[in-house]
């Protein structure tokens, strides 16, 4: 029986990393993603390479109706869902200041009520099953608080919060459940940013990181290294060191 693996804003960027690499690993992959064309791309670059892969156009925003589908694009699968990656996710909506709510709440909803959703839809039934994986994509931003970016690192962190007490609930169980924290990477989302982007990586080789890492089932994937331990060190320094560094980035953000 093969496996099966379902991700979330496959169409672009990290997601679409992720859905090639699994599918040479010989994942069937479940393309989720509002853009239909983009995602038949994808569909075409995975057969094209000898894959298996399907397009599920979904706004998980709609988390009703996301969770509907993933329950029943579970049961139509043979074995049902092995690897659920929660990847799909959006920045701070443009044009509003930052701290008004127009430019937090699509952040807020996409990154983790739609992501807690999705990881959520067929836990149940992993954990009957006795195995499963379910992934979350969180970021380095989740590690402390930076300027301009409050719905980002607020979501990114509740994500990660939430992995660790679901992994707690369902580890005795054989299910798997990783928080993905990665830093700055190549894609759509950070092609306009103007800010410094210290050891940018390839969608591709992140991609390629987060997979093998996955294979033993860690609780956190934190890279790249050293900008994860430095991030991490830096959320933990007295407040009043950190706004010091912080009133400097938010110069150049
Ligand atoms: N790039 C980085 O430096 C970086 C760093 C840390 C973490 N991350 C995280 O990595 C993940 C992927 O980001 P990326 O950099 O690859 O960005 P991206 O290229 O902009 O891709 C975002 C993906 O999310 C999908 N998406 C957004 N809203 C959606 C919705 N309502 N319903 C369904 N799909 C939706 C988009 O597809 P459609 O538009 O077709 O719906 C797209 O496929 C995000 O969670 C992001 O926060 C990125």
């Amino acid at each position: 029986m093969g496996r099966n693996a379902l991700v979330t804003g496959a169409s672009s960027g990290i997601g679409r990393a992720l859905s090639e690499r699994l599918a040479r690993d010989g994942y069937h992959v479940v393309l989720c993603a509002r853009r239909a064309e983009p995602l038949r791309d994808v569909l075409r670059a995975i057969e094209a390479a000898g894959g298996s892969a399907s397009v599920e156009v979904m706004d998980v925003a709609d988390v009703e109706r996301t969770v509907n589908r993933i329950r029943e694009i579970d049961r139509s699968l043979p074995g049902g869902i092995d690897l659920v990656i929660a990847n799909a996710g959006v920045g701070e909506r443009k044009g509003h200041v930052s701290y008004a709510w127009e430019a937090l709440a699509d952040a807020c909803h996409v990154n983790f009520t739609a992501a807690t959703a999705t990881l959520t839809a067929v836990l149940p039934e992993m954990v009957t099953r006795g195995r499963g994986h379910i992934v979350g994509i969180s970021s380095l931003a989740s590690f402390g608080p930076l300027p301009k970016s409050a719905a980002y690192c607020a979501a990114k962190a509740g994500l990660s919060m939430l992995l660790d007490c679901l992994r707690l609930d369902v580890e005795a169980s054989g299910v798997k459940v990783t928080a993905v924290h990665v830093g700055f990477v190549k894609t759509p989302m950070t092609e306009k940013a103007t800010h410094p982007m210290p050891q940018l990586m390839s969608a591709e080789y992140a991609a390629d990181h987060i997979v093998r890492a996955l294979a033993k089932g860690p609780a956190t994937v934190d890279f790249p290294q050293p900008l994860a331990a430095v991030t991490w060190a830096a959320g933990r320094l007295p407040r009043g060191v950190r706004d010091l560094l912080q009133r400097g980035l938010a110069r150049v953000r």
